[in-house]
């Protein structure tokens, strides 16, 4: 094997970048930073770079990892997410897949995905209409977690369980035009389990301790390694396998009568609290598992 060339998709001042960086920089790989937002793409004459970001042409990467995917206007986000579709038919090899990345950026599509492969997940409507959701509203028991569908580490996501709040709150976001998606209120003890997933294989656990029902570490949770029970890790592998992701985050919660929930997939999770609560540098277990597979593909070449 040559050297291998690597570049990382975040801010360069991001706690996980820089941790990524120096996970590979510790096995021999100089990866370069580059901002999601400055992608040039071409449909050009052979001999110009297709697609290039701060000077580095993309194509020719060997490994790319996608750190951050920030929001923005419909086609922004698709345009960046088809570049990575085509840096995979480039040969690049992208980490999380974008195919993995557009099915876990969206809660609905992730836990749809979910319920079509049999494991539970919480009773969940999503709508655009007012009156749509006071039905769902309804439905779902009168007590409702109300999310934005796109990631929030637990910003903005608000418990209504009273008819009126519900009105003014769900005709407030209807004037915003955003897509209504509610999920029923499940009791549990202000916690929930992170099991992260490297590869396939549950490579830790920790549990997240909330001052309130919102148990995200954003919000002030407190952290603790936990060896996940048998039911808990079969059914984030289970989930895992729904997705054939390099690595993902899976949250689950156990509600005060002990059943299981997938709560959410995520496809460009945080290991900070994680590496806080069990010692493990999950960047690590990525980095090996990706130059593991690398060079067993060269192996297999000579
Ligand atoms: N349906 C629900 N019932 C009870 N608590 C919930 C429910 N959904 C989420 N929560 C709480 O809110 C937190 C954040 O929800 P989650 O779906 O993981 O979104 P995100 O972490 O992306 O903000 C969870 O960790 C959990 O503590
Ligand atoms: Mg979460």
């Amino acid at each position: 094997m040559g050297t291998l060339r690597a570049a990382i998709l975040g801010r360069g001042d991001g706690w996980h970048v820089r941790s990524l960086h120096d996970s590979l920089a510790r096995r021999g790989i100089e990866a370069a930073y580059l901002p999601s937002t400055r992608i040039v793409s071409r449909c050009a004459p052979s001999g110009t770079p297709l697609i290039e970001s701060g000077g580095i042409e993309l194509g020719s990467l060997d490994m790319l990892f996608v750190r951050s995917l920030p929001g923005g206007s419909l086609e922004q986000v698709i345009y960046r997410v088809d570049a990575l579709h085509r840096l995979q038919d480039l040969g690049v090899r992208v980490i999380n897949s974008a195919a993995v990345i557009e099915r876990t950026v969206d809660k609905l599509f992730t836990l749809c995905l979910l319920e079509k492969a049999g494991l539970p997940v919480p009773a969940t409507v999503a709508c655009e209409k007012l009156d749509q959701a006071m039905e769902a509203f309804e439905e779902l028991g009168g007590d409702v977690v109300v999310k934005p569908i796109f990631g929030s580490e637990g910003r903005g996501m608000i418990r209504v369980s009273d008819t009126d709040l519900a009105y003014r709150v769900f005709s407030a976001l209807e004037q915003q035009h955003y897509i209504f998606y509610l999920q029923e209120f499940l009791p549990h003890a202000n916690r929930d389990y992170r099991l992260f997933i490297v590869d396939g294989k549950v490579i830790g656990a920790m549990r997240r301790t909330g001052r309130n029902w919102k148990s995200n570490v954003a919000q002030g949770a407190q952290v603790a390694q936990v060896e996940p029970d048998r039911a808990m890790k079969a059914l984030a592998l289970e989930a895992a396998g729904v997705f054939d992701a390099d690595y993902l985050g899976v949250d689950l919660l156990r509600t005060v009568d002990g059943r299981n929930f997938l709560l959410e997939v995520n496809g460009i999770p945080g290991w900070r609290g994680f590496q806080k609560a069990t010692g493990i540098d999950a960047g690590d277990v990525l980095v090996d598992h990706i130059l593991g597979e690398i060079s067993r593909k060269a192996v297999g070449r000579v």
